[in-house]
């Protein structure tokens, strides 16, 4: 049986056989476990030789591409582009309501900004060689974070559940580009690629992030996708994952997070009526996110979290707690 350690030397041996002296090599990040851990790899193994891009799409959580900048770039060291497109995104998914049209949308979307950059990526290059920098090679391949079970297709979310929502992610998205594929988590599960995380000095809160869709908040806001929606369904999810990790809860929970329901219920604060947005939330526990149970909270810690959010959140007074399994429900509200 081979350890973690012996598989993190041969694979940086096999990348940097693969790319050659000069080959440069470009990935998507997203902040998520795999991709983090497929470009840390990549950078211990051909340092600026390869890129990564992350493009903020105005649908992540909050302050998430700032952070990932942080940790990706000042922390790891990892060669980043950041660019922020959330006007673009905003702009094709006003007034969109349909979750396979968000989806979509949101998909081709990203393919176009991330070609785009990684053309203005070449292009800086080129030029550099022209006034006679060391001359850079070809950006030839494209850093994939696939798993074992997604070359397997048995518990990947290309499995069944493709029949119910397409699931975009933001590597998978990006195959058909004129680049050839590098895989080096191809032969992990999951919890290796934590463990695989951990060696390679990845944050632990990182590491043990619950999954994040592809297509973001957009599909946690049901109704139209604006900034300022957002923005508040960011402030609550903010607080509601605080309290979870506050209470010592994240790690017995597979996924948590806060949904925006677009209709408006009565309230009253001080003397005066209110008639705002009510927010959902939701927690489960699950093996294979397949199927999944509802989390049972401690009362004091739903009654926090729910005081919190209807007072610091403004847009928002009233909260409610989604008790469906899946099935009949999915993980997701959209
Ligand atoms: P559902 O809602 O189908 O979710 O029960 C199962 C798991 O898949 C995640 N999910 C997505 N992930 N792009 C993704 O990358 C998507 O479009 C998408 N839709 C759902 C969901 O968060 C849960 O972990």
């Amino acid at each position: 049986k081979w350890t973690m350690e012996e598989f993190i030397g041969k694979e940086i041996a096999r990348i940097r056989q693969i790319c050659g002296p000069k080959g440069r090599v470009i990935g998507a990040v997203s902040g998520g476990v795999d991709s983090t851990v497929a470009a840390k790899l990549m950078h211990e193994a051909i340092g600026d030789r390869f890129h990564a891009i992350m493009v903020d799409n105005g649908v992540l959580r909050l302050n998430e591409a700032k952070q990932v900048h942080t940790m990706l770039n000042r922390d790891l060291g990892v060669n980043l582009t950041v660019v922020d497109a959330s006007e673009l995104f905003f702009s094709r998914l006003a007034d969109v309501e349909d979750p396979e049209q968000k989806r979509r949308i949101i998909g081709n979307t990203f393919i176009n900004v991330f070609e785009e950059v990684a053309a203005k990526i070449e292009a800086a290059a080129e030029a550099e060689e022209r006034v006679g920098g060391e001359p850079k090679g070809k950006i030839e391949w494209l850093l994939q974070g696939t798993l074992y079970p997604d070359v397997i297709e048995s518990i990947s979310f290309k499995g069944p559940s493709a029949t119910i929502k397409t699931h975009h992610n933001v590597g998978g998205l990006l195959k058909d580009m004129k680049l050839k594929l590098i895989e080096p988590l191809r032969e992990l599960f999951k919890d290796e690629v934590r463990a695989l995380g951990r060696l390679l000095s990845i944050p632990a809160p990182l590491v043990q992030r619950h999954p994040f869709p592809g297509p973001g908040l957009a599909i946690r806001i049901l109704g139209p996708v604006n900034r300022e929606q957002v923005q508040i369904l960011q402030k609550a999810d903010a607080i509601y994952i605080e309290e979870i990790r506050a209470a010592g809860l994240y790690e017995q929970i597979s996924q948590a997070f806060a949904v925006l329901l677009p209709v408006r219920a009565v309230g009253v604060m001080g003397d005066k009526r209110t008639y705002e947005q009510v927010i959902a939330l939701r927690a489960v526990q699950s093996e294979d996110f397949m199927t999944a149970d509802w989390f049972i909270f401690p009362a004091d810690v739903l009654k926090k979290i729910s005081s919190r959010i209807t007072n610091e959140v403004a847009g928002i007074n009233r909260v409610t707690y989604d008790i469906s399994s899946k099935p009949p429900a999915t993980i997701e509200w959209l």
